[in-house]
């Protein structure tokens, strides 16, 4: 598979097998989603053939793709076949007046419902969902009300609604709580099909899989073992090849030399032979490796106030469930904020709810906007977004450059080019439709328009899912050197550790508001405990 000039894999001859646990890996942009569409069926291979069972169960990289759907709804949508029929039956049952066609087309849906166990749907998919932990009354809800641990057990209900031989499942820890990914990772370690997961999580890979497919150097190879292993056996393998790419090349120059003394002299039969050795010889080129790291820096146009926060009173609920109640507090410029919490505990509802009585230029959620305290934003406060859906925020449809031009459009060509190269935008990938961007690369997408605004304010909602391990790093130093103030919702503690100089903790209600390092509120939270 191909786009352009750039080569995902070419003449990839693999085989997952059951019982094993694979982990699917590769950085930003290598092609492991696109993989994984190969083998479901969503896309078709330029070249090749791919060989699978009938029934597999599939988790995209997109978590927010059913947000629309009831909960019930979406678990039977794991079955294709059947969720269609089950649609048409329902729009030909809604017809004032039926047709003689209607009718028959009735009778060859109800045998379709009958084949794919239809008639008992419904409580299959309510066993499943119980099995995994959702509450009977969470399944008539839309998907858009549940928190990320819940959204993935319905996700993984939808995958294995109907038995599926394997599991295909894309980037499943991405918004999950660490409870909620050791939860995963026992359940995905009893699974009995076979497993194809892809992930950037490494102790996450370490403990699930048996197996890890990497793709690298236009190729997938599979090692045994966890992540950890992958790593050594790759580069012990890739400093093999070099090593006697480089002999080769040595005795090549040798045999050169000796040609081009002799070529015109009387040894021609010497010559000749040297000549084929060096044919035999050539050095096959090495593929350079797909790993890269994107540079990343916030710089802003100019500070803000010496406050730009300050809250006062401030609360919110979802129905009679209080998130945070009479928040009070002040702060400063140059504050590294982190948020932490676990899945549901109202983390991106407190940022929403600042952010609703913020300066713009985003879209505020006006719900959120009063609901008891007072928010003040101080003086030039100038706010940058990533938003949790970073997706959904890069409008499909246009060129990734041209997207990226209209937040400064007095901004020169080279100078889009250049904060775009930074991102690994090198020369034609700007020109991307900007549907077609990956994971990884819509969100470093998201950083270019950062760096171009060069807000003062940051707020960034679990920046990291998606993320390489190489991009990770390079946001965290980012963060680092960044003069301005930022809040920081994640789970990724090394981040936090790295960066924060104040945390900001969610638990059922209690909301602490410490000044201090990770460290410095790790301490105090277990010396509290005693
Ligand atoms: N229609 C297309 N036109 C051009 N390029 C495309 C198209 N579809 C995908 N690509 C490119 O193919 C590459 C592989 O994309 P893919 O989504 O498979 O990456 P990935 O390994 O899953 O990355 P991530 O870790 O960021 O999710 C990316 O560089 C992507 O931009
Ligand atoms: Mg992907």
């Amino acid at each position: 598979m191909r786009f352009g000039a750039k080569i995902l894999f070419e003449e990839v001859t693999t085989a997952f097998q059951p019982g094993r646990r694979f982990g699917l890996t590769g950085p930003n942009g290598a092609g492991k989603s696109t993989f994984m569409k190969l083998l479901s069926g969503e896309s078709e291979p330029q070249k090749g053939n791919v060989f699978k069972p009938g029934k597999l169960g599939v988790i995209s990289q997109n978590q927010f793709a059913y947000d629309e759907f009831r909960v019930i709804d979406t678990v039977i949508m794991g079955n294709k076949r059947l969720w269609a029929a089950l649609q048409e039956r329902e729009i030909l049952y809604d017809k004032a007046d039926m047709t003689d066609e209607d009718g028959i087309r009735l009778g060859e849906l109800e045998g379709v419902v009958g084949e794919e166990d239809g008639y008992s749907a419904d409580s299959d998919a309510a066993i499943l969902l119980q099995g995994l932990g959702i509450p009977d009354e969470v399944s008539e809800r839309k998907m858009s009300e549940l928190q990320g641990g819940q959204k993935v057990r319905v996700l993984l209900a939808q995958a294995l609604f109907g038995n599926p031989e394997a599991l295909l499942l894309d980037e499943p820890t991405n918004h999950l709580d660490l409870d909620s990914v050791h939860w995963l990772e026992t359940f995905l370690n009893s699974y009995k099909g076979t497993l194809i997961v892809i992930s950037h999580d490494r102790h996450f890979l370490n403990s699930v899989c048996t197996h890890i497919a990497d793709i690298d150097y236009e190729t997938i190879i599979t090692y045994p073992g966890g992540y950890d292993d992958m790593v050594l056996a790759k580069t012990q393998v890739r400093a093999r090849i070099e090593a006697d790419n480089l002999q080769r090349q040595k005795k090549i120059a040798q045999l050169q030399d000796f040609v081009q003394k002799f070529s015109a002299g009387t040894r021609a039969s010497q010559v000749q032979s040297r000549k084929k050795e060096m044919e035999r010889l050539q050095t096959s080129d090495l593929s350079r490796s797909n790993i890269a790291r994107p540079f990343i820096k916030f710089h802003m146009k100019r500070p803000s106030g010496r406050v730009p926060l300050e809250v006062k009173d401030f609360s919110r609920a979802y129905d009679t469930n209080k998130i945070f109640s009479n928040f009070t507090g002040m702060f400063e410029r140059g504050e590294k904020i982190a948020v932490l919490g676990r899945n549901g505990a109202g983390k991106t509802t407190l940022i929403k709810a600042l952010m609703a009585n913020g300066p713009g230029p985003f879209d505020k959620e006006p719900d959120l906007a009063s609901g008891g305290g007072e928010v003040t934003w101080g003086h030039e406060v100038q706010i940058g977004y990533f938003a949790q859906d970073h997706r959904e925020t890069i409008t499909p449809g246009m060129i990734a450059h041209e997207w990226l031009h209209q937040f400064d459009p007095q901004a020169s060509r080279e100078e889009i080019r250049g904060v775009l190269g930074q991102m690994l935008f090198a020369g034609e990938e700007g020109m991307k439709p900007t549907e077609a961007l990956s994971g990884g690369e819509a969100a470093r997408l998201i950083f270019c328009r950062l760096m171009l605004e060069k807000p003062n304010f940051l707020i960034m909602d679990e920046p990291t899912n998606h993320l390489d391990l190489e991009a990770i790093n390079a946001l965290n130093f980012a963060i680092q050197k960044y003069e301005g103030t930022v809040i920081l919702v994640t789970h990724d503690e090394d981040l936090v550790a790295d960066t924060a100089t104040r945390i900001w903790h969610l638990d059922k209600g209690v909301f602490t508001n410490f000044k201090g390092s990770y460290e410095e509120f790790q301490a105090t939270m277990a010396a509290n405990a005693k």
